[in-house]
């Protein structure tokens, strides 16, 4: 029995000194069989050796035997734990796969877009106006002459907040409120939100955004509202592009426009386009003359001023420029669409 312990005791001390040498997977395998071997690991023939051992003595030799198996079980355990903690980095990533490309925010398109088209009006010496979001009703119709029951109101209609209080229909009030304060020359643009009772579809929202316009001097006429507006057109979309103006009614102007720029999906090669609806045109901006009432509703001299306004859709020209077929997806916070438009 002295024997087979001193035996196990050697066993665990050359054990040790051997462990200290292993430096790699395939030392570490070659210890583990030195040992642990059914055929021929030193536990093996620790258990055959025991047969020499008397038989009141083999379950304390059988303990024995454990106890070694279990510290070379554990040590070369843990030291495996260890290798494959140190293993490179390249076998546990795949080094080939793309990165996440860090997200950065951006304005939204429209916003963008206003940019671009603001940046076209201060090139031509305009400046930036705005004016509230909740107008009263003097504002938003009276002072642009449309008079209490005025058929014309009905293209208008929004959401009241009290009898005189509404969200404003169009950018135009802000004509008013600048013109009231300000003597002429007055050259400037509004951007801004407006809102209407419309159900949403394709190319109306209840919300969308405008640029007012407006120019007020002596001598202004027809001439520079048609420069200005061909100049801005021609800048915003190409230079050959086709522009129509059409008569048409406003009670603030007169005489009034609607311009229309030619198809930019089919120009006009499509009886079928869902755009143009077939006609070759699409119309992106009302304007005119300023009505002589509005000037006497703000104490300019219509004798002495003239001037022109006009009034054009953010949203629509965007849908148009970026050939969009859906104004509702500017505003569906839907990333895949809105993350095309970054700016790089
Ligand atoms: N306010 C008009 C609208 O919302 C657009 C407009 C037309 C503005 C003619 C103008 C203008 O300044 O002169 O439909």
């Amino acid at each position: 029995m002295k024997d087979f312990k001193a035996k196990i005791s050697e066993h665990k001390k050359q054990f040790k000194r051997a462990l200290a040498r292993v430096k790699d997977e395939k030392s570490l395998q070659e210890l583990r069989n030195l040992y642990l071997s059914r055929k021929r690991g030193h536990l093996r023939v620790l258990i055959e050796d025991m047969k020499a051992l008397k038989p009141q003595e083999r379950p304390m030799g059988g303990k024995m035997i454990n106890s070694l198996k279990t510290l070379v079980q554990e040590k070369l355990e843990s030291l495996k734990a260890e290798f494959s903690a140190d293993e490179p980095v390249l076998s546990k990533f795949d080094l080939t796969l793309p990165g996440r490309r860090e997200y950065r925010g951006s304005p939204h398109p429209i916003v963008l877009f206003r940019q671009e088209v603001e940046d076209i009006f201060l090139a031509m010496g305009f400046s930036i106006e705005d004016g509230p979001e909740i107008e009263t009703d003097y504002y938003n119709f009276e002072a642009l002459n449309f008079p209490p029951h005025h058929p014309a109101r009905d293209d208008w209609d929004t959401l009241y907040i009290t009898d005189d209080l509404l969200l404003r229909t169009h950018t135009s009030p802000v004509q008013i409120r600048v013109m009231e304060k300000r003597k002429p020359p007055i050259r400037i643009i509004i951007p801004g939100k407006v809102y209407r009772r419309e159900t949403p579809d394709p190319t109306h929202l209840p919300m969308f955004c405008q640029v007012e316009g407006l120019v007020v001097d002596q001598d202004i006429t027809f001439a520079h509202l048609k420069g200005t507006l061909e100049h801005f057109l021609k800048t915003l979309f190409y230079e050959k592009i086709k522009i129509r103006f059409r008569p048409s009614f406003f009670p603030f102007t007169e005489p009034s426009a609607e311009v229309d720029i030619e198809c930019t999906v089919c120009e006009g090669e499509n009886k079928e386009c869902r755009v143009c609806k077939g006609s070759g045109w699409i119309e992106i901006l009302g304007a005119g003359m300023v009505n002589p009432q509005v000037f006497k509703n703000v104490n300019i001299d219509p004798e002495k001023y003239s001037g022109f306004a006009f009034g054009l859709g953010i949203d629509r020209t965007a849908m148009f420029a970026y050939q969009i077929p859906d104004m509702r997806f500017f505003y569906e916070n839907d990333l895949r669409f809105i993350r095309q438009f970054i700016q790089k």
